[in-house]
């Protein structure tokens, strides 16, 4: 008797321990600003975190609390969205328009979030007024917990790579055009980490292995990534560790992440290489360039740049997409393998078919979702759906299949039952590259093909080893299906991710709830986080 108690006890106080979180809070104070930067010899106001440029790194743990506490020193409304953190249970924190009231300028407002099961390379960057085109992003890592062993050898050190397309204008003048019904120039070049080419330097020591945690952090440029003499094993994508392959390049579209492994060469010589990130399907060639300094070297890297693939090689891209698998061995967030995850035995309940278009609505450009270029409403949603202000926006508005009859404007909310299980084929008709990407999700990525899909092109998924980002690529005149189980409340953006598509329309929200819960107010803690207390309110609740 008295065993069990002290074992029923043993297993209480563990539960306690759990349910609590022993997992550690990290505090920030970061203040956002505008800063006269000029990476190619033009003068820019570019945001500045801190005064850095690009931002802090967040670095994190599994399971960590996050609690940054934003000062807005700009002239604009701001908002900072965790590209790929999945703000489980709680879009609260996600930083995104429909989400959350801005943070006024002069104010401040604190995240607040936990890192839960999840691990990986991400980004954060601000969501609002194409504020993104003047920087204000940053790194983010979420390691491993000490308990779960990281797949590869421990590396001699990990180094960011923020590669991004750039323009020396400023962001509200790109706006503008916007506003007018135009379409953004052809960037002005490409940065890494921030710096224009050969400006940002990488340390290598001989026979060492280092991390590279890549991100593509620019407003809607394909980006080729390789190194002079070097391969590069990716071992992760936003979150999933990967089957290691060795790849010379890669292609890295906007919003994603990669981790690759790359072991410097025995030489005990002093020399340097080029790192190299190389605009794709876009009629201009320009290049990020950073420089790999083995022991210090101070001289430039031998030789030219190393080629990559031709500029509209959509196959070299397609190809390689199909080699990136997941590792079913892999240990991540969980304890138990990320294999044991079956989604490939898990029943279909609805199925998508999501379109982008573009098209001429009111005599202005404007990109579209089945039909539907979103408008935001004077209150966010996630707040006009708790506190059930019934004319915001009503479900509906945007259809499972493309409408025909349309283009038009609308609020687009698909509403989605807790646990379905969706599979969404995203059809581009479009000669130009798509990008999309999920908020609180990672997407199991099971097919790609030319042309409609259709479902007979089921037979060439991939339900075994498929990876799952919050990234996808749809190329021209193609298809891209993914699959997803629905198991975080909350409302949730999936956008383009191509800045001036997503500024134009080009975004729907995912509100996922449980079957019969109509009162957003009631649902337990435990399903979903309750509105923070620090909520800022704002259209019709600014009184409350
Ligand atoms: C990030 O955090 C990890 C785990 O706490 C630590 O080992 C590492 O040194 C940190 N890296 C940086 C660059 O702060
Ligand atoms: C914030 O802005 C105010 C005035 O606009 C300025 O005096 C102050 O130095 C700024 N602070 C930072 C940290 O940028
Ligand atoms: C604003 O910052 C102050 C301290 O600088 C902090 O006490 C306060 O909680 C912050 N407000 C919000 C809404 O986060
Ligand atoms: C460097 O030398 C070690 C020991 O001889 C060998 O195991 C390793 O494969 C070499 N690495 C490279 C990149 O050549
Ligand atoms: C999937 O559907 C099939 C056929 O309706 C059914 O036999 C099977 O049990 C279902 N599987 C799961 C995991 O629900
Ligand atoms: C389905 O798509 C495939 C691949 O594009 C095509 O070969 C096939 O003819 C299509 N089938 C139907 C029934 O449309």
């Amino acid at each position: 008797m008295r065993y069990i108690t002290a074992a029923l006890l043993c297993y209480l106080s563990l539960f306690v321990a759990f349910v609590n979180g022993d997992s550690p809070h990290l505090n920030f104070d970061w203040t956002v600003s505008l800063s006269q930067r000029a990476p190619f010899g033009v003068d820019k106001q570019v945001i500045v975190i801190n005064d850095q440029f690009p931002g802090p790194l967040l670095n994190t743990t599994t399971n960590d609390v996050v609690n940054i506490n934003i000062h807005n020193n700009l002239t604009e409304p701001f908002l900072m969205t965790w590209n790929g953190v999945q703000m489980r249970k709680n879009s609260w924190q996600d930083g995104v328009q429909e989400t959350n009231c801005p943070i006024l300028p002069g104010q401040n407002w604190t995240y607040s979030f936990q890192m839960k099961d999840q691990i990986g390379s991400f980004f954060y960057f601000p969501s609002l007024l194409l504020q993104k085109a003047a920087g204000g992003y940053g790194a983010i890592r979420i390691h491993n917990r000490a308990v779960i062993a990281v797949p590869f050898p421990r590396p001699q050190e990990e180094y960011d790579v923020l590669i991004g397309d750039w323009y020396n204008a400023d962001h509200q003048d790109l706006r503008a055009i916007l506003d007018m019904g135009g379409n953004l120039p052809l960037p002005d070049g490409i940065l890494i980490n921030g710096l224009a080419p050969n400006q940002a330097t990488f340390d290598f020591e001989p026979g060492s292995t280092y991390r590279l945690r890549i991100s593509n952090v620019g407003l809607k440029t394909t980006l080729n990534f390789r190194i002079q003499d070097h391969v590069m094993q990716l071992v992760e994508t936003e979150g999933s560790y990967t089957k290691k392959e060795y790849y010379p390049s890669l292609d890295i579209h906007v919003g994603q992440s990669y981790s690759v492994l790359v072991t410097a060469k025995n030489q005990t010589d002093g020399k340097a290489y080029y790192m190299v990130a190389t605009s794709r399907f876009i009629p201009l060639e320009l290049s990020g360039v950073g420089v790999i300094r083995y022991s210090g070297f101070q001289g430039h890297p031998l030789d030219n740049m190393p080629p990559g693939p031709s500029m509209y090689d959509y196959a070299f891209s397609t190809e390689q997409a199909q080699s990136i698998r997941w590792d079913l061995a892999a240990g991540a967030a969980r304890p138990n393998p990320q294999g044991s995850f079956h989604y490939g035995s898990i029943n279909v309940s609805r199925t998508l078919i999501i379109e982008n278009d573009v098209a001429e609505i009111g005599g202005k450009l404007r990109y579209t979702v089945n039909g539907v270029s979103f408008v935001h409403p004077d209150t966010p949603l996630k707040l006009a759906d708790y506190f059930m202000l019934s004319d915001v926006f009503e479900t509906g508005i945007i259809s499972d299949t493309p409408q025909k009859d349309l283009p038009g404007l609308g609020t687009s909310v698909i509403d989605a039952q807790y646990h379905d299980f969706l599979h969404i084929i995203f059809q581009n008709p479009l000669p130009s590259l798509q990008t999309w990407h999920a908020d609180g999700y990672n997407l199991f990525v099971v097919g790609m093909g030319l042309g409609e899909w259709n479902e007979t092109t089921m037979k060439t998924y991939n339900m075994f080893d498929a990876v799952s980002r919050s990234t996808v690529q749809v190329y021209p005149g193609s298809w891209t299906a993914i699959m997803v189980e629905l198991d975080n409340h909350g409302m949730w953006n999936l956008r383009s991710q191509d800045a001036e598509k997503w500024y134009l329309g080009q975004e729907f929200y995912i509100r996922v709830k449980e079957v019969g819960q109509n009162d957003p107010s009631k649902v337990s803690p435990r399903d979903e986080a309750h509105i923070p207390e620090n909520a800022i309110k704002c259209g019709r609740l600014t009184s409350l």
